[in-house]
Order: structure tokens, then sequence, then C-alpha cells
């Protein structure tokens, strides 16, 4: 639609926030210090990480913008955010992590091909919008359906945003039609992010959450949806983000032989410590965050002052004053939890953190054995060190 959607370049980013460190400027990558993501349950859209394969796109006549639903459908249709707006409205907590979250750690044990993320590249946020089993249904597609009349099976996000993976087409990325149209899967077309209008690195006017899943599914800056039969051909979903074997290399990837990736693994990350923290002798706080994908909470979070020897259990939390307990109606079951313990650190020595989850999932002891040529799910336990020191600190 020209006019509609203006142009993409870099010269037109918005502003961000001066802490942020940035990975990449061109398309623009960055994340917040460990320590804000353990200032709020809430992640700030400010500190929230911005993950992106193209420029950022301008969507200046808001009146005009649509999306566009076609496809394996009987009644394709364009749909105006005044359409969007009538739906129901639902605020989701959930957890985007990005599939490369801690993939420098992994690029330590052998080199991976990526933008390199320290430990956040993860937050939790508050998405509002229709749940897209609602949308659907303006489309004449019920809701619990996982083949359309005409054989659609799968659904397909294209963006506005261009890439050169995609020889300067659109970002996309699909979901099983079964998932998009089932109410508790939770999967929405978001315009607020933490209460606020979705923002332009965020995705405005309009974007895809899907909770538990790995970030690279929940498109940004929507501009149509297709019902279709196959998974999505794009680039990000047929040639990146899966997972293979450490002996997989760039001479002997063959892509068909993974799926696309969809729900992330349990992982944990502590973020009151970097990776060599001086401190004094005595008790240190040990902080950080653990999630699960799938809607699955986390059952218990452990920490070893002595490299993995020994483990005490870390507390968990979500909303303050509220006690959680994973898998409970009242927790936030796409979000992450935060953790906190008090440790004696007498001497140097390695911290380190592993989560379970509520299937009994537990992080891999080692990132060698889960290193993979893209670097990404890397969800070994996280080690910091700390170095122990008497003297003016
Ligand atoms: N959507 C579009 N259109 N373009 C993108 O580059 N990046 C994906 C996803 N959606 C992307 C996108 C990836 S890989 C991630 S991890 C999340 O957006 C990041 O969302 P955020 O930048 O809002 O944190």
């Amino acid at each position: 639609m020209p006019g509609l959607k203006g142009p993409s370049d870099y010269s037109q980013e918005p502003p961000r926030h001066p802490s942020l460190k940035i990975n990449a400027k061109q398309p623009f990558n960055a994340e917040p210090p460990r320590s804000a993501l353990i200032a709020s349950y809430v992640t700030p859209v400010d500190f929230f990480y911005k993950r992106n394969h193209g420029p950022i796109p301008v969507v200046d006549d808001i009146e005009r913008y649509s999306v566009l639903i076609r496809g394996l459908i009987d009644n394709p249709r364009e749909l105006f955010m005044r359409d969007i707006k009538m739906l129901p409205k639902y605020n989701v907590t959930a957890t985007l992590q990005c599939a490369g979250n801690r993939r420098t750690a992994m690029s330590e044990v052998k080199t991976v091909k990526g933008v390199g993320w320290d430990v956040s590249a993860i937050g939790n946020g508050v998405w509002g919008g229709a749940k897209l089993a609602d949308v659907l249904e303006l489309v004449g597609i019920s809701k619990l359906t996982s083949t359309t009349k005409s054989g659609g099976k799968h659904v397909e996000f294209v963006s506005i945003d261009k890439c050169k993976e995609e020889n300067g087409g659109p970002y996309k990325a699909s979901i099983p039609l079964s998932r998009a149209t089932n109410p508790d899967a939770d999967v929405v077309i978001a315009y607020e992010m933490n209460g606020e209008p979705l923002n332009r690195d965020h995705g405005y006017p309009l974007r895809v959450v899907v909770p538990g899943v790995i970030g690279a599914r929940s498109v940004k800056w929507l501009d149509c949806i297709n019902i279709i039969a196959e998974e999505s051909q794009g680039f990000f979903m047929q040639k990146d983000y899966k997972m293979f074997p450490p002996s997989v290399n760039w001479d002997n990837i063959n892509w068909s032989t993974s799926r696309p990736q969809m729900d992330f693994p349990v992982q944990s990350a502590i973020c009151s410590l970097e990776d060599v923290t001086a401190i004094k002798p005595g008790k240190v706080k040990v902080s950080g965050y653990a999630a699960s994908g799938g809607g699955r909470g986390i059952d218990r979070v452990d920490v070893s002052v002595d490299g993995g020897k020994t483990w005490v259990e870390a507390s968990r939390y979500q909303k303050p004053g509220a006690q959680y307990i994973s898998d409970d109606m009242n927790s936030d079951k796409w979000a992450w939890v935060l953790f906190d313990v008090t440790v004696d650190a007498p001497q140097s020595t390695e911290i380190v953190v592993k989560a379970v989850d509520s299937a009994a999932n537990i992080q891999p002891e080692n990132v060698q054995e889960i290193w993979n040529l893209r670097g990404i799910l890397n969800t070994s336990w996280h080690r910091v060190q700390v170095r122990v020191g008497h003297s003016n600190m």
C-alpha cells in the first residue's frame, strides 16, 4: 500500500535508552544490563531487548493501516485497527525470549553464526490486544480448528519490515492453526505493551505474541496473515532458528532434517552478578530469572556456591505479595519467575544456577553438549565467578 507504510531505512530509527548494550547497530539489536531485568517483574519497555532482522518500519497513517487475512479460507478480509480493537481485549503477561539468548557464551566453545547476546535477550511484558482465535473467527475459522475446509493448517504472519535474509522481502513466520485457534494458547495480536500503545521498536501498530515459544515467531509490524497448508517457507522458519546436534556443521547441514523451533526449553540466569564480580568476603545476594516454554511453570531454582557440587534452593516469585506456585491458576503461566537467595562466599568461587520446570526438565550442565552452529538455545547452567578481596571494595 503506497504511502501507508513509510520507508524503511536506518536513518529513521527511534531513540533508545543509553544504558542498552548494542550488539549490532544495523539491524538494531540491543539488550539491557543484567541488573535491569531483576529490578521489576514486568520489564519496562525501555529495558526490553530489541531484536531485529531489518530496519524498523514507519507506519504513519494508522487510519489506513490494515491487516489482510487470506489464503485457504472462504472469506478473505482486510481488518483495520478499529476491527481489532472491537474484539474483547486481553492482557497476557508473557516472557519473550530470543532463541539466541546467551549465544556469546556458546560461541566461546566454538564459533557460531549470529549476533552475540549476553543473558538479557529476554523480557517479561504485558501484551494487550485481541486473541488471534477471536481474530480468525472474523474470517470464519472456528475455535479449536486444526485444518480449514480448504486444507489450511498453518497461520503465517508476514511483516512490513524487509530483511536481507529474505532477499529484501518481508520477515515472516508461522504457527500451527491448532495453536492459533486455541483460546487457551493465548496468542495475541497486540497493540499495547505494558499498558501503553506498542512503540516502533516492539512492533507498532500490531504485533503477534506467541507465549511460551521462541521470540522469532512473535512477528512485529504485522502486514498480513496467510492461512497455508505447510509451515511458512520463510528463511527464519526453514534456514534459521532450528536446533541441531554439535556434529552438524556448515558443510554437512541439511536444514530439512530439523523442524522450526517452537517452545523454548527451561532457562535461568543470574542477573545480580556479572561474569566476573569482585566482592567482599561474606554474604552475597544471588538473583535472576527462570522461565520455561510451553506454559510450564518453574518448580525449583537451585544455586551453588561451589561450582555445582552442592546446591541451595532459591525463593521464586512473580507478583509482589503473592506466593508463586507453578502451574497454579493464580500464577502467570507464560511468564518468568524471579529468584533470589543470599549465600556465603568466604573465598573466590564459581556461583551457578539451574532451574527445574513443572515437567521436571532440568537445564543441561555444560554448553558443549548443546553447542549448535547457529548458537541457539544456550540453556546450560549459568555460571559466574566471584573474586573475593579484602581491601577497598
Ligand atoms: N518480527 C519482525 N517483523 N522482524 C524481526 O526481525 N524478530 C523476531 C521477533 N519478531 C523480528 C520479528 C525475533 S528473532 C525476536 S526474538 C522478537 O521479535 C524480539 O522482539 P522484541 O524486539 O520486541 O523484543
